[in-house]
């Protein structure tokens, strides 16, 4: 089987980013890119971002989860601890988080540290889902290998006449990763493939080091 695919060319010409317009803290510029993307470019989950592991066989993994908080110090989605990414950042939590936006040509990349939020915290977010979301967190060991998927109805099933009537408590093994970011680089896609690319790296005095670099 082959396609070629040589001839899939595209002018990106709907933004810039220049130096002068970078904020100090790259969380601003993140902010202002996030509402701008949210409110003016069709995107239809702009928070969904690749997060990337170093897994426990040397590979690199990366999949797509759902980013549903950030502040200045991070970023923070929720998974099974004891999935394949759980455990991947239990032995390294040096992760990568990106995000391509394609309607305003743009991509983010964060490099960061991964740790488990506070438990309260993960309480919160539990509390805060659909019914369904919370007894299929409970009812799928992530990333294991499973007999069926009528296996994994049934046990759902079971769940869902178990806990009738009842408050459902979140899973141990269910919760929230912040990724308190080291590196933050914007890129935005120009004309001629003269994109812009501007860096964040954050200095041992918690400043951050701002560089454009070469596309
Ligand atoms: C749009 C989208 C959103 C997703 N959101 C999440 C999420 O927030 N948390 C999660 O654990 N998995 C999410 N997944 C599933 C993951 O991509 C992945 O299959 C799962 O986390 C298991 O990954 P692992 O086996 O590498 O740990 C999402 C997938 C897609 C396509």
């Amino acid at each position: 089987m082959e396609k070629d695919l040589s001839s899939y060319r595209k002018s990106y010409e709907k933004g810039e980013l220049l130096l002068k317009n970078a904020p100090e803290n790259p969380m601003e510029l993140f902010q202002k890119w996030f509402y701008e993307v949210d409110n003016y470019f069709v995107e239809d989950e702009t928070n969904a971002m690749t997060v990337s592991t170093i897994g426990l066989d040397g590979f690199p993994k990366s999949r797509v989860v759902l980013l549903k908080r950030y502040t200045y110090e991070g970023f923070i989605f929720y998974t099974n601890y004891n999935s394949e990414k759980g455990k991947a950042i239990a032995k390294n939590p040096n992760v990568c988080l990106s995000f391509f936006w394609h309607g305003a040509e743009r991509q983010v990349i964060i490099k960061g540290k991964a740790e488990k939020i506070a438990e309260n915290l993960s309480d919160g977010y539990f509390e805060s889902r659909p019914r369904g979301s919370q007894l299929g967190a409970i009812a799928s060991d992530q990333s294991k290998v499973i007999e069926s998927r009528e296996a994994l109805e049934s046990k759902l099933q079971a769940l869902e006449q178990e806990y009738e009537g009842k408050e459902i408590p979140r899973p141990e093994h269910w919760g929230g990763y912040i990724v308190k970011p080291v590196e933050i680089e914007f890129w935005q896609g120009r004309a001629n493939r003269l994109h812009d690319r501007i860096r964040y790296t954050l200095q041992e005095d918690y400043n951050w080091q701002v560089d454009r670099l070469s596309p």
